[in-house]
């Protein structure tokens, strides 16, 4: 493989962080954060608040990347609906300003968006299929698909659905699961919510491939099994060997989430796997991946990026 420039926004993220490392293996990586400061040798960290006028050119005239992995968002889904203007912003004219910058300079891009541009009604839903967001955060995604598919005709845009360690420790839900399990703590496991998973790491080297292969267009970059994020706490707690009847299967519907959640999360992925020529990641692997990272002190390596 061809070592690339690679800028990947949002590098203190979940999502950002774990791609930024693993494109580090092979890639030189330049990974932009905003209110972190991140302190590590892995890839160059590059502070920019791509909201304030001007900085997402900056960014890209100072990296001079190759191909680009926007994953910076706002992504936590109880904030978007107490601040819709700056979700639109974050996460619809931000996109689109860094995907006709990105068309402009010749680079690739991939815009990262999210499995919940569907309702969830039906769930096995293909890129065919229309979306119907349900609150501020997945209408404010699926504005951002639209005005980079505009922007950018070329571009990759990725649906998808992730776990895995974070610089907060609580970001993901494996995490959550793995935060109250380990502490002997009962935690609700939806029954009646399902979702395809994968872990961010994998999901970042599927990026890569999906760069390197030349893709464009919309492709579901979802995990290979799909299941309720109550089995899913039963696979966390079964890995992990804590006591998985902790994990209290419950419906959505008695949870007091604030925004609405999409219940049926089924993503058709064979488009991707066509394209790549190779199945993707599941959920088993990627636990196991995420059990090995723990026992490996991942998860406090990680957080030293932020001593
Ligand atoms: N997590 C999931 O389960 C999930 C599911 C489906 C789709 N997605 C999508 O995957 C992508 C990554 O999600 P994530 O969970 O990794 O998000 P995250 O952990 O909340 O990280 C968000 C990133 O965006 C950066 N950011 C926020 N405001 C910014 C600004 N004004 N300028 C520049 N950067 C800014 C943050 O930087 P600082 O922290 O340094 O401020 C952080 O690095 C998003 O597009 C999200 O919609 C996530």
């Amino acid at each position: 493989m061809r070592k690339r420039r690679v800028l990947i926004t949002g590098a203190s993220g979940l999502l950002g962080l774990n791609s930024a490392l693993e494109a580090a293996k092979e890639h030189q990586v330049f990974g932009q954060t905003n209110s972190h400061r991140l302190n590590t040798t892995a890839f160059d960290a590059i502070q920019a608040d791509l909201l304030v006028p001007g900085a997402i050119q900056r960014l890209l005239e100072d990296t001079q990347p190759d191909w680009v992995i926007h994953c910076a968002a706002l992504a936590n889904v109880d904030l978007c609906e107490s601040n819709p203007q700056q979700a639109q912003q974050l996460n619809s004219e931000v996109p689109r300003e860094l995907a006709d910058l990105v068309a402009r300079g010749g680079a690739r891009l991939v815009h990262v968006s999210t499995d919940a541009v569907f309702d969830g009604q039906t769930g096995d839903y293909s890129e065919q299929d229309a979306p119907n967001p349900l609150g501020v955060y997945a209408q404010s995604k699926l504005a951002g698909e639209q005005a980079v598919a505009e922007a950018d005709p070329q571009a990759i845009i990725a649906r998808v659905n992730l776990f895995g360690w974070s610089l907060s420790g609580k970001r993901s839900l494996a995490e959550f699961f793995f935060n109250n399990l380990s502490a002997g703590k009962r935690c609700m496991g939806f029954t009646d919510v399902f979702f395809c998973p994968m872990l961010a790491n994998d999901l970042g080297m599927v990026f890569l491939k999906m760069l390197e292969a030349g893709l464009s267009g919309l492709y579901h970059t979802t995990g290979s099994q799909c299941l309720s994020k109550y089995e899913f706490g039963v696979q966390v707690a079964r890995r992990f060997g804590f006591d998985e009847s902790l994990v209290i299967p419950t419906s959505v519907q008695d949870s007091g989430l604030k925004a609405a959640r999409s219940p049926n999360l089924r993503l058709r992925t064979d488009k991707l796997i066509h394209a790549l020529g190779e199945p993707l990641p599941n959920v088993s692997t990627g636990l196991d991946k995420f059990y090995t990272q723990y026992q490996q002190g991942y998860p406090q390596q990680i957080r030293r990026f932020i001593a």
